[in-house]
């Protein structure tokens, strides 16, 4: 099993290293924080071929090469560049790089790198232990080489890779995430609609499907024919806004940020909090049956 280190052991990071050592591979985590790494260690447990350190060169000589190193340190561009850069001059060129970014550009990120041909960006989804999803984006100079060996190994431990042509803002997942809240916030703030109301339709019609079937095989099963038609007359009506809308501000400006500050578009109550605890705990289920369509075929 190739050696894997992780940069970082935030919430990400932590997850991540779970991630890999579950299928075997040994795994260092990485982060000056004490505070984080004792968290994570605390989550990981006793786990065999599990390591963690301050920093790199503090590794023992076990650790001087590595097939794999991912870093998910916070998103900032000078901070990525600057541990990029600094993985690039410790590590031999036949180690892979990989950054953990929601949405900074790969080619940014790529700019410091010695041998730049073995970066990419693996963008997993939180939590990075259990989504199976894992969007490969590479950078201008990424070789296909890199992208063979990033897409194996994490289709070795288990993950879904969809592999991108080109690096660009949001990749694919967050372009649709927002695409979808920017309807949902216009009807919201036309009347026409209220978030819990909004909430149920989604769950109730879109969401039972999108985990077993996807946006597009959806649309063969109804119909492309039926979908042109429909598109003809409604995308003139849809959402186009350039900017975040008046209904974000205001929550923004008020101190409602969700969970977090206890009230966003759902007060965070006891009975909210269980709520989103079963949702959390019920992901592998679904999971599970989205796979499970996969499987049968084959
Ligand atoms: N949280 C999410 O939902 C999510 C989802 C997908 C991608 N991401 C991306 O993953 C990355 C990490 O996010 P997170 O939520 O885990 O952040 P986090 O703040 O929980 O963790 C970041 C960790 O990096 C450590 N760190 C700071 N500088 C470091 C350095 N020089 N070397 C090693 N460690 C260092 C910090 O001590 C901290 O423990 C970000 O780029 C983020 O955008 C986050």
């Amino acid at each position: 099993m190739e050696k894997v280190i992780v940069i970082g052991a935030g919430i990400m990071g932590a997850a991540l290293a779970r991630h890999f050592l579950s299928p075997g591979h040994p795994v260092a985590l990485i982060d000056p924080a004490d505070t984080a790494r004792a968290a994570a260690t605390k989550a990981i447990g006793d786990t065999p071929g599990f390591v963690s350190s301050p920093s790199v060169d503090a590794l023992g000589p076990d650790w001087q090469s590595c097939g794999f190193v991912i870093e998910a340190v916070p998103e900032r561009l000078d901070l990525k560049r600057a541990v990029l850069g600094e993985l690039s001059r410790h590590f031999g060129p036949e180690t892979a790089i990989a950054s953990n970014t929601s949405g900074l550009r790969a080619a940014d990120l790529a700019r410091d790198l010695s041998h730049p041909e073995r970066f990419a960006i693996a963008h997993f989804f939180n939590p990075a232990d259990i989504v199976p999803a894992v969007e490969l984006v590479p950078a201008p100079q990424t070789s296909h080489e890199t992208l063979d060996r990033w897409q194996a190994l994490l289709e070795g431990s288990g993950k879904k890779v969809a592999r991108l042509g080109a690096d660009l803002p949001g990749f694919v997942a967050n372009r649709l995430q927002h695409a979808m809240a920017r309807e949902c916030f216009h009807l919201i703030e036309a009347g026409v609609i209220d978030a819990e109301g909004l909430d149920t339709i989604t769950r109730y019609a879109l969401g039972v499907r999108l985990a077993l079937s996807g946006p597009l095989m959806q649309r063969d099963l109804n119909g492309i024919d039926t979908h042109h038609a429909i598109a003809s007359y409604l995308y003139p009506d849809l959402a186009a806004d350039q900017t975040p809308p008046k209904l974000l501000d205001d929550k923004l400006a008020a101190g409602e940020l969700g969970r977090k500050s206890g009230k966003g578009f759902y007060t965070w109550d006891e009975r909210q909090e269980r709520k989103a605890k079963r949702m959390q705990a019920l992901l592998p289920e679904i999971i599970a049956l989205a796979r499970r369509i996969d499987m049968e075929e084959e």
